[in-house]
């Protein structure tokens, strides 16, 4: 079953979303398998965005995700991945659908609420970067055959 990291941004935490966003990911039939609060430091800021480290926005990534707790999440299901990142919306708010994450709930670039892994390898490394195995559980919903 693929997995996935989601994190719930500064902005969202601040303005209370982290509930709305865990129900729309459990409404959708996904399982959370892994989640914390935690302050992001700079360190680990910098190795999560380390793709981005040449943008001319990456400075002010790093700040805005350490300047708040987050919550990040792991989520297992059918093609979570690419389901999340449309659940997510457009990276820019403004662009983004209604209906979506960021769509419903985000007006700026750098406050739009929510990352997500964006394939498998980068899945694969976020989730390892953020959690350790024994913080993860693995386990089947019973209700799984009705959704
Ligand atoms: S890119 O250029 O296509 O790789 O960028 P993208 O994947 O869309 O975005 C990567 C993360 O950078 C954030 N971002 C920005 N922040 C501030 N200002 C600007 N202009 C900007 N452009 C992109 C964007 O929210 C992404 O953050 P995460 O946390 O990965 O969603």
């Amino acid at each position: 079953m693929e997995r996935t990291f989601l994190m719930v941004k500064p902005d969202g935490v601040q303005r209370n979303l982290i509930g709305e966003v865990v129900s729309r990911f459990e409404r959708k039939g996904f399982t959370l398998v892994g989640s914390k609060m935690l302050a992001v430091s700079k360190g680990l800021a910098e190795t999560h965005y380390g793709e981005h480290k040449e943008k001319p926005f990456f400075g002010e990534l790093v700040s805005f995700i350490t300047s708040g707790p987050v919550f990040a999440m792991v989520w297992e299901g059918e093609n979570v991945i690419a389901e999340a990142r449309k659940m997510m919306g457009k990276t820019n708010p403004q662009e983004a659908a209604p209906g979506t994450i960021r769509g419903d709930f985000g007006v700026q670039m750098s406050m739009n609420v929510i990352h997500g892994s964006d394939s498998p390898d980068s899945a694969k490394r976020e989730i390892e970067l953020f959690f350790n195995e024994s913080e993860l559980v693995s386990y089947e919903k019973t209700i799984s055959t009705w959704v």
